[in-house]
């Protein structure tokens, strides 16, 4: 359906028009918020990997034992920080959030995080006003001194991958660690820790081999560990992934099908409803609802942030903003003193009204008055009947409010926000 407005020509030399809207609906809170620098949050990219997992899709280096470009790569991310918060005058802005993320940011040795932490100390004044510090980790990298570092740097939550906790299955996904190994690095990240962060672990659902015992037996080892977040990610075999190679193109992996994930999804659901761990987005699941990631909530809101490092990205204003995926170019572009950025693009206000349903839903929730404050329009209006069906079908409930995700709709993941973000565009 194509909404139109009809009006009948009316033609009369009306008053002048000097503005719009009118000046009776200017006021001081809008004028507040332009003096105050908005807060932003950080990500900065460590590309780098002791191993090649069969399912992953990231561009990710395996480095195995040569490491000598990770100084480099460590030299010219302190210079793009510098030279990229100069450019974009970042320096003053309220730091929300920061994440480093990879790859395998955990690879680092001590000296490098100290390293990048204090480039982003020297350029952001308020860089220890952050209500959040994330880091990516991966068991083997883990050690005790390591963490105690990232624990002197004020890390506050650590995101460990960890995919499944059964010998066979860890070993078919080419990952080097084994059950016991998984445990340990949670354990010493737990001790290390000692209060000061959260520990989050992933699960991947859909990997080749699973089966519903073994998956079972994965989600109650997670639970086990009394970690305060569990992630679980479904597997996609993306083309650039050995499963995809190996498993849908020749058939010679045993991966679980749509139905079967779909039943593990639903058993972890269950399962973490009864221990009381709450969802905050549709893959992500907290002790009492505590350690919602900062940074990927607020981006997902539409916070700015920016992307250091290679491949990263970034979104500032109107604008996302992305630096070259090519590791030496990065470096030497850095080291020419340029910033690596090589695409960008610039929203129109329709797309910020689908990327705030597309993203927003994916946090369960989508604030309808906030919608319309921001864009000027009810999207309950715009997506009548699309929000009907998905009501009828027990996928969203829909108040004056909000559209709430229902545990069906948090089951089928982006299917909703989907859904709503092609109504919108049927309508452009
Ligand atoms: C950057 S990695 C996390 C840290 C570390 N590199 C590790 O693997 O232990 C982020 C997460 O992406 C997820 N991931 C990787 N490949 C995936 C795929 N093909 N489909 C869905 N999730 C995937 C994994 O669960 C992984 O833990
Ligand atoms: S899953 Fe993690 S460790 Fe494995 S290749 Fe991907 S980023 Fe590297």
């Amino acid at each position: 359906m194509v909404a139109t407005v009809e009006r009948t020509l009316n033609p009369t030399r009306v008053p002048l028009i000097t503005n719009y809207p009118s000046f009776r609906k200017w006021d001081k809170s809008a004028l507040e918020q332009k003096l105050t620098d908005t807060p932003m949050c950080i990500y900065v990219h460590i590309p780098f990997c002791t191993q090649r997992c069969s399912f992953c899709y990231y561009k990710t280096v395996d480095l195995k034992d040569h490491r000598p470009e990770v100084e480099i790569y460590v030299d010219a991310l302190c210079q793009e920080i510098d030279m990229a918060t100069e450019r974009f005058d970042l320096g003053n802005r309220p730091i929300h959030a920061v994440y480093f993320g990879g790859g395998t940011p955990s690879l680092l040795v001590e000296h490098q995080f100290e390293k990048i932490v204090a480039a982003l100390r020297k350029n952001f004044t308020h860089f220890e006003n952050k209500v959040q510090f994330s880091l990516e980790a991966e068991p083997l990298t883990v050690s005790k001194s390591k963490m105690d570092t990232l624990a002197q740097l004020g890390v506050t939550r650590l995101s460990m991958g960890i995919q499944s906790f059964n010998d066979q299955i860890i070993k078919l996904s080419g990952r080097g660690h084994d059950e016991k190994q998984a445990y340990r690095a949670i354990d010493i990240a737990q001790k290390a820790g000692n209060g000061q962060w959260t520990i989050n672990i992933d699960l991947l659902s859909g990997l080749a081999g699973e089966t519903d015992e073994t998956w079972q037996e994965s989600v109650e080892c997670a639970l086990n560990t009394g970690v305060e977040s569990i992630t679980v990610y479904k597997m996609e075999a993306f083309a650039n992934t050995e499963v995809f190679k190996l498993g849908v193109r020749e058939e010679a992996l045993n991966l679980p099908d749509e139905e079967q994930e779909m039943g593990f999804m639903r058993y972890a659901m269950e399962r973490f409803e009864r221990a009381n761990y709450l969802p905050w987005s549709f893959f992500t699941y907290t002790k009492n609802g505590c350690d919602e990631s900062r940074y990927i909530s607020s981006i997902w809101r539409g916070m700015d942030f920016y992307g250091f490092g290679v491949s990263a990205f970034g979104s500032l204003g109107d604008s996302l903003l992305q630096n070259t995926s090519d590791l030496e170019k990065y470096s030497s572009i850095v080291q020419g003193a340029q910033l690596p950025l090589t695409r960008g693009y610039r929203f129109t206000s329709f797309d910020l009204m689908v990327r705030e349903v597309l993203m927003g839903m994916k946090l369960l929730r989508l604030d309808l008055k906030g919608f319309k404050k921001r864009h000027g329009l009810r999207l309950e209006k715009l997506c009548y009947a699309t929000l009907k069906e998905l009501e009828a079908e027990d996928f969203v409930s829909v108040s004056s409010e909000a559209i709430d995700l229902t545990p069906k709709g948090i089951l089928y993941g982006d299917y909703v926000g989907q859904t709503l973000s092609d109504a919108l565009k049927a309508m452009a």
